[in-house]
């Protein structure tokens, strides 16, 4: 079943893009539109893993397809369940009709969603859209418009979405206005805390602040309906706040009865080395999102929500392609495997290789100004140096590039970090290989700009 073991890895042979790769991006970059391509790699296929670009190069996985492939890439059985899926039937509307993997998968959503209580599940096909679910369901159930988010925050960048993302500027310019009625509060960064304060003598002032300072004079909090929240910040930077933040924040919410929306699009589905990363805080959030590692590569989605914030109403909110028959099918396959070969354990176990590498490079490297994370899912942040913090923008970027032409994938995070978020499911051996060839990349930059 597997190649693994058959390779050396990873393997580059040609140049980097090769030929029939430049093709491909000669055409791509003539007709696609879009401005956020990462690394010249043109990808002919993939498993576990391992990737082989269209020029025979074999590649190491740092990146998951954005957090997307936890289980792996082409896991058989999610690929069995989708071909047997395929040949049965495709499409049938679930939002009209019924067929069984969509009751199947959200009788399962319902239950290992994080959350008490009886839940209802709102399926879609992107993280975006689970979170314009969470905004409409919210302000449906409870009459309220304003909602609070983060600065940092990456939740989607449909318009309703978009108005609660707050990580880079580049990603709201020329967008506005946006959908009223967002509030945006600093994030628990404590490597950058906005407040130039410390933990823990801090007293945790970042949550504090809702309450004495925000909801006192800024907003009534009988008009927030829900607050918005990445239990680990994402695309703003790994960013992993200390664990009295988000209880702290849910405890104000609660008591103004304002819901909380806890986005698992990027850090959920075993990811943290929990199957939820709002495990790690003890909460129960009212509204769950989630998407990428889902499906394992099938688009899916899913809001998760108390029952009693259902729409009362037939026709309040809807989706043609949400539920569908064989994203359904690869959602079930995937909650299968990740059950079956004990991947979050296998996460929190892997993780704790990556956090000692981590530091290890830190100890190291003086451009490394911080390593974080939670599990498998880490980042390093370059600085020009550990006094200023000055974000290493030129050399993050040359890092990620040499890695590339080594043979390993990676990608940016925040201003100036590296994510670390291989498969879950990735060898061990895979696993040390990709942080030496990571380290043997900070060592050539380092000395190369010196
Ligand atoms: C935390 C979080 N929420 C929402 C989204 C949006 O997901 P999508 O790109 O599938 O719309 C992302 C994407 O990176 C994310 O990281």
């Amino acid at each position: 079943m597997s190649e693994r073991g058959e390779h050396e890895v990873p393997k580059v042979v040609t140049d980097l893009p090769g030929p029939k790769a430049r093709e491909i991006i000669d055409k791509d970059e003539r007709f696609l539109a879009t401005v956020t391509k990462a690394s010249p790699l043109a990808v002919e296929r993939a498993q576990g893993e391992l990737v082989w670009d269209v020029d025979g190069n074999l590649f190491l996985d740092f990146a998951s397809g954005v957090s997307v492939i936890n289980i792996g890439h082409c896991h058989p059985k999610v690929v069995r369940a989708v071909q047997d899926q395929a040949a049965k039937v495709i499409h049938f509307a679930g939002t009209d009709f019924y067929y069984d993997v969509q009751s199947r998968l959200v009788e399962r959503l319902a239950r290992v969603a994080p959350g008490r209580g009886e839940r209802k599940v709102f399926l879609s096909n992107s993280g975006t859209e689970s979170v314009e679910a969470a905004i409409k369901v919210s302000r449906w159930s409870s009459g309220r418009k304003q909602f609070i988010a983060f600065i940092g925050a990456f939740h989607g960048r449909t318009q309703g979405a978009l108005s609660l993302t707050c990580s880079k500027r580049v990603q709201r310019a020329r967008y506005f206005p946006l959908v009223p009625g967002v509030t945006h509060i600093p994030y628990a960064y404590c490597y950058r805390c906005p407040y130039h304060l410390e933990y823990p003598s801090c007293g945790i002032w970042c949550a504090k602040i809702l309450e004495e300072v925000y909801l006192d004079a800024l907003l009534p909090p009988e008009e927030v309906a829900a607050m918005f929240f990445e239990p680990v910040q994402g695309e703003g930077g790994y960013i992993v706040p200390p664990r009295e933040f988000i209880p702290e924040l849910a405890k104000i919410c609660r008591a103004h009865g304002i819901l909380t929306v806890d986005d698992e699009v990027q850090a959920g589905m075993g990811r943290t080395g929990r199957m939820w990363a709002v495990e790690h805080f003890g909460v129960d959030p009212d509204i769950v999102c989630m998407a990428k590692s889902l499906g394992s590569g099938m688009p899916i989605a899913a809001t998760v929500f108390r029952k009693e914030l259902d729409w009362k109403q037939s026709g309040a909110h809807s989706s043609t392609y949400g539920g569908n028959c064989l994203a359904c099918s690869g959602a079930l396959a995937t909650l299968d495997v990740i059950e079956e070969e004990g991947v979050v354990q296998q996460a929190a176990k892997k993780g704790e290789v990556m956090r000692e590498r981590s530091e290890e490079i830190k100890a190291r490297f003086e451009n490394v100004g911080d390593v974080r994370g939670l599990g498998m899912m880490r980042a390093l942040e370059f600085v020009e140096d550990r006094r200023s913090k000055e974000p290493a923008v030129k050399l993050r970027n040359d890092i990620v590039s040499r890695a590339f032409h080594k043979g390993l994938v990676l990608l940016g995070c925040g201003r100036s970090g590296i994510r670390l978020i291989p498969p879950l499911t990735i060898e061990e051996r895979n696993l040390e290989r990709g942080m030496d060839i990571l380290e043997e990349s900070i060592s050539d930059a380092v000395r190369d700009r010196a």
